[in-house]
């Protein structure tokens, strides 16, 4: 077998939004806050929540199974799912493993990442890895959350920005030459404490008492999260750019984490790119972590906004702190 590294594309993609939304005039009945507020600070209008029996590998499960129809590609080809969320089913087993389950693959290699809401774009590079060394063939890298299962519904400063949704995309080698360019991906642990869930966990397991103060619910500090996500985000589009060999304006569209409008309009800033050219979705769906990039990947190819040949960029931020950023040729 030659032992040369192999490109690897992104063949098909899907995605799965539950069907009841939630619109800020439905919070507005919920907890102390405005229409005007939550448009004016995030861009958000409305977002998606699961049933109560839709779990986050229901969520992934369907998303998957589009992709695979998307790519035409068969689950009995699958040989890794990877599955990006910080709302696991259960702590163990890994959400990855129940998708493989549900979506019938054979016993293949499953494991979760834990990056929030950089976690499709670590699990696309992750993907990538296994592929150009020819440890496997078709890796499905999943991205999906159930946030509205740790947000403090009375908590007006958090429950306002997130949903509930799952994207999914296909890798595989193709010999056409189009693929993975290159990525950057980064953490910095330090800032771990400004969005987490405190309880639940081995340093706070979970008793009545963490149940009573609320720490099994995200707790989010926004405006210092807001400051670093500027910086890491530009920064990890500027490296990934460097090492795909393109500058930004060889970009024809690019898709950003969705977690608030200012943050994105902020990046186009920054980057010189006019918004345009920035894929949104935020409006329909709040921030749905990992599932946020996958979701807008999905939509985005779905509705025409690049073509084959042309070259894309994801870019997220999210708990960790975590960052990173894919450069695709489409
Ligand atoms: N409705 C009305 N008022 C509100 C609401 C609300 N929903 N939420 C907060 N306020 C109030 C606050 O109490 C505060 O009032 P005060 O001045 O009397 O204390 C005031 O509005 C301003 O609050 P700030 O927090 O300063 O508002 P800010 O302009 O920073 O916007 C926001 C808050 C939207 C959270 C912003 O900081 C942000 O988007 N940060 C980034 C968060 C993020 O992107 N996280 C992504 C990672 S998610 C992940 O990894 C899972």
């Amino acid at each position: 077998m030659p032992n040369t590294l192999r490109s690897v594309s992104i063949v098909g993609t899907g995605s799965y939004l539950p069907k009841k939304v939630l619109t800020n005039a439905d919070l507005v009945r919920m907890v102390d806050t405005t229409d005007e507020w939550i448009t004016s600070r995030t861009g958000i209008r409305e977002r998606r929540i699961a049933a109560t029996d839709e779990c986050t590998s229901d969520l992934g499960a369907e998303a998957v199974r589009r992709a695979l129809e998307n790519a035409d590609v068969p689950s009995s080809k699958v040989d890794l799912i990877l599955c990006a969320t910080i709302t696991p089913d259960m702590h163990f087993p890994c959400t990855a493993a129940l998708i493989q389950h549900k979506i019938g693959a054979p016993h293949i290699a499953c494991f979760d990442i834990e990056a929030a809401c950089s976690g499709f774009i670590y699990g696309i590079e992750i993907g990538r890895q296994f592929i150009m060394s020819r440890t496997c063939n078709t890796v499905v890298v999943v991205a999906a959350e159930k946030l509205s299962s740790i947000v403090d519904w009375k908590d007006r400063n958090t429950c306002v920005l997130f949903g509930d949704g799952a994207g999914a995309a296909v890798l595989q080698h193709s010999s056409a030459s189009h693929g993975i360019m290159a990525s950057s991906l980064g953490g910095d642990g330090a800032h771990g404490e400004l969005l987490c869930v405190p309880g639940g966990g081995a340093r706070l397991p979970a008793s009545v008492a963490t149940v009573n103060s609320g720490q099994h619910y995200l707790k989010m500090m926004g405006k210092e999260i807001y400051k670093h996500a500027m910086k890491s985000m530009q920064q990890a589009v500027t490296e990934a750019l460097q090492r795909a060999g393109m500058k930004i304006d060889d970009i024809t569209c690019i898709i950003p984490h969705q977690a608030n409008m200012r943050i994105i309009e902020g990046l186009a800033e920054r980057l010189e790119v006019p918004m345009e050219r920035f894929y949104v979705n935020l409006h329909r769906y709040g921030n749905m972590s990992a599932a946020s990039a996958a979701v807008a990947l999905d939509e985005s190819a779905r509705e025409g906004r690049f073509k084959r040949g042309d070259i894309i960029l994801t870019v997220a931020f999210g708990a960790g702190l975590t960052w990173g950023a894919n450069v695709v040729k489409w």
